[in-house]
């Protein structure tokens, strides 16, 4: 271990203190625990209910193709980065956990429903290509004959072989036992306050007034990653809640004729609103999602639900005569440039992992190796440089405050 990553144990300090303390134990606290313990590190968690992030809610869609947007050229790095470390990452959890966690390499097909939609196709096809990408391009014909259930009326599409699909409540469920088998230590409370002492983090007092200390602090708390007391201003993650509503359905084993009801992924933009069906091994049918702008609402809304199955329904009728088996709703820990926070911050000892936007579960893997290897030798790893928190710091280069200080004279 690098010897300025875990400083010396403060006078007092019991033979329990862990080298690392994990605010947060959704998806991102939970991988960054369990790839920490991997590294030597005693790992501690803190969280009143380990597993029941966003990720519950998420479908699962490891989608740096599909999901491209302009400007996002440096998050596509990263995206593509973590989604050729699933399959190693899948080996290693699933060994670790005993479990299986639903990855599924079926590929994606995105649809276009009218003119608008194709010409919207149209662009992001070109921006694929531009980027290098692996996307083509498909008759509305061709899209119908890969998945019949489609629209008669679909007017074309792209297929991406390389996004693929993984369950992210299996994840979690494997990340949780991967962590308790590494001997990961599972607090069931909320951080009330991180607490500093001697110009560092040192850990975080409960909401119960447990005391915790550390060695180093990660605040890997989604959506309300910025609410923690104690931590300074300059510091506090700019992060917001944006929520998305999901529906479950449950398909037919088979269509008649033995086809699947949906093969892989299929996606579309419907009057501008993005709807995705992804069809799981186990019959399970996630449909969604919302993007909604509300704060910590997780309200399911009549309005949300009809869009939802209004949109699907243009892309795939059928959806209509299939039970639907669950509604829920998540919040999206949102960046300003809608890519994570990675890494250490201006206070000594306090790391983020936080802000994956849309993009948490393709994520998983490249933050648990970046923030294990920031743990463990003080060094980010080159992929995860252009994410780090300093990014937003009022001064940062490129930063509003940054350009006004050099426009003023000397
Ligand atoms: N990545 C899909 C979503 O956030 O809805």
């Amino acid at each position: 271990m690098h010897p300025s990553a875990t400083p010396p144990k403060p006078p007092g300090t019991s033979a329990g203190h862990p080298d690392v303390l994990v605010i947060g134990g959704g998806i991102i606290g939970l991988v960054t625990a369990w790839r920490a313990a991997g590294r030597g590190l005693r790992v501690a968690v803190a969280d009143p209910a380990p597993g029941g992030g966003t990720a519950r809610v998420a479908g699962g869609m490891l989608a740096a193709v599909t999901e491209l947007h302009y400007g996002e050229e440096t998050l596509l790095g990263l995206n593509l980065a973590s989604a050729r470390r699933y399959p190693r990452f899948t080996e290693e959890l699933e060994e670790a956990a005993g479990q299986r966690i639903g990855y599924r390499r079926c590929g994606t097909l995105v649809v276009a429903l009218d003119a608008d939609d194709r010409a919207h196709l149209r662009e992001l096809h070109a921006l694929q290509t531009r980027s290098g990408l692996d996307s083509q391009w498909l008759t509305g014909r061709e899209c119908r004959r890969l998945e019949p259930m489609l629209a008669p009326g679909v007017r074309g599409g792209l297929r991406v072989d390389g996004d693929h699909q993984v369950d992210p409540r299996r994840l979690t469920s494997a990340l949780l036992a991967a962590c308790e088998r590494a001997g990961v230590v599972f607090h069931r409370d909320r951080a009330a306050r991180l607490t500093t002492a001697g110009g560092r983090a040192s850990g975080a007092e409960l909401a119960d007034g447990t005391r915790l200390s550390a060695g180093q602090v990660v605040l890997a708390g989604g959506s309300h990653s910025g609410r923690l007391a104690g931590v300074p201003e300059s510091v506090v993650p700019p992060v917001r809640p944006v929520k998305g509503q999901v529906l479950r359905l449950r398909m037919p084993d088979a269509l008649p004729g033995g086809a699947a009801f949906l093969a892989r992924t299929v996606r579309a933009v419907v009057r501008g609103n993005p709807v995705y069906l992804v069809p799981r091994e186990s019959g399970e049918l996630v449909l969604g999602a919302t993007s909604e702008e509300l704060g910590w609402d997780t309200t399911v809304t009549a309005g949300g639900v009809y869009e939802l199955l209004r949109d699907a329904h243009e892309l795939v009728p059928g959806i209509t005569e299939l039970p639907l088996v669950e509604s829920c709703a998540g919040l999206r820990p949102t960046s300003p440039d809608n890519a994570p926070l990675l890494g250490p911050t201006e206070l000594p000892g306090l790391h983020l992992a936080t802000g994956h936007f849309r993009n948490g579960v393709l994520l998983t893997p490249v933050t648990g190796d970046a923030m294990a290897e920031v743990l463990a030798t003080g060094n980010l790893p080159e992929v995860a440089r252009p994410f780090s928190p300093a990014r937003f710091r009022p001064t940062a280069p490129g930063s509003e405050r940054a350009r006004a200080l050099e426009e003023q004279p000397v």
